[in-house]
């Protein structure tokens, strides 16, 4: 017997589907080095130019400073300090919300919200592009799982008619591999008429989206009762790292008790919470940063059509460009490193078989400077390429 992962690694070269993990080999921000090379990069989601800040940095300095290094345990025996419960109230304040509770990671937070909300004889109904971490946490629930049609409140209806026990029904706020947003009024509308829980993971959305940055239900305006669970992550706009539920009383002391992905591990540092404090108060005073990454979009996707590129419904910084083929997205992502831009190709399956894409980021660290280089590189690398070879 034998796992032949040799063959594994080989079919996965010859569909154009081998991962690599670029080097950098500097901070995070638009002009990086990569392996070695000096980069113009169009692929973070540091979306608002936080993650490298010297405001942040010295937070985090006077933190270890003062609290030390490591959390030391998990947060019911005794690594939740202070840090830890200033933060939370913050993010609870900024999420509009009575409680909100802190997780290492936007991927522990979904498999631990989920998975202590819903289980055997319950339904969990996920849009089909959901983030990967809200998938797994569908299926590692145990509850009855059914993909609806893409930001489909029709088909969401469809399904909660066969939809039995407690009923959750989880979305991506903005889509993160496509950058459109939820249509949450009419998800919310079709959940409470049945009686069923919405969960919104605003990963991508907290921070450039909303007034004061509180993500896409300051968007829509919406409330608790009609988004009862609302995940936000750090490592995005905040640029830090973290995750968090912001909810109800009960929610936030339901998943105190049963949420696995909350209770068995140990605390993040203390003194990275007092970095996202810092950046917390950044991210909602300096409507700059919004400001600046508004016009930073607008630019692109007047370049991009004018060049004729094929974007995506999208008013957020991610500004897919669908490609299509998984060999031809990547080559073009290589001819654009070579011209000194980095913009990462996004192939299954992380997205739908023959909806590769480039996914470019845009930062309220980018300058208008920056946008026009990486237009002139597209519009060159495309013409290059010359068009897709059709099938007829
Ligand atoms: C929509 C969404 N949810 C959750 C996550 C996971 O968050 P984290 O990186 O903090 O694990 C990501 C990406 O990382 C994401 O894009």
């Amino acid at each position: 017997m034998s796992f032949d992962l040799a063959a594994r690694l080989a079919t996965r070269r010859a569909e154009n589907l081998y991962r690599q993990r670029p080097l950098l080999e500097s901070p995070q921000g638009p002009e990086v080095v990569v392996d070695g090379q000096p980069l113009l990069a169009f692929c973070n989601n540091d979306y608002l130019g936080l993650a490298n800040h010297p405001q942040v940095i010295e937070a985090w300095r006077a933190g270890a400073s003062k609290w030390g290094v490591g959390g030391g345990a998990s947060h019911l025996v005794i690594g939740h300090s202070g840090p830890h419960h200033a933060l939370e109230e913050a993010l609870a304040d900024l999420a509009g919300r009575p409680r909100a509770l802190l997780f290492t990671t936007g991927y522990m937070a979904n498999l631990g919200a989920v998975t202590a909300l819903v289980g055997q004889g319950d339904t969990v109904l996920e849009d089909r592009l959901n983030h990967a971490s809200l998938l797994d946490a569908g299926l590692l629930s145990g509850a009855r799982f059914n993909r609806y049609l893409h930001n489909d409140a029709a088909s969401l209806a469809a399904r909660l008619e066969k939809a039995t026990g407690n009923t959750l029904v989880v979305t991506d706020g903005v889509f993160s591999m496509d950058g459109d947003i939820a249509d949450l009024p009419a998800l919310a509308r079709e959940a409470k008429a049945k009686g069923a829980w919405l969960m919104v993971d605003d990963a991508h959305g907290f921070g450039p989206l909303g007034a004061n940055g509180g993500g896409i239900v300051e968007h829509f305006g919406l409330s608790m009762e009609d988004v009862p669970v609302l995940v936000g992550t750090l490592g995005k706009a905040f640029g830090t790292a973290g995750a968090f539920v912001a909810g109800s009383e009960e929610l936030i002391e339901s998943l105190i008790q049963f949420a696995r992905p909350y209770i068995y591990t140990t605390s993040q540092p203390p003194a990275l919470a007092c970095a996202t404090l810092k950046s917390l108060d950044l991210l909602r005073s300096e409507h700059w940063r919004r400001e600046h990454l508004q016009t930073l979009i607008r630019q692109f996707r007047q370049g991009a059509e004018q060049i004729g590129l094929e974007l995506m419904d999208s008013f957020t910084p991610i500004q897919p460009i669908m490609i299509g083929d998984a060999g031809r997205a990547v080559r073009l992502s290589q001819m654009l490193r070579e011209r000194g831009l980095m913009v990462t190709a996004i192939r299954p399956p992380t997205v739908p078989a023959g909806s590769a894409r480039l996914r470019v980021t845009l930062t309220a660290a980018h300058s208008e400077a920056q946008v026009q280089l990486l237009l002139e590189g597209l519009a060159d690398c495309f013409k290059q390429l010359g068009p897709e070879p059709s099938d007829a």
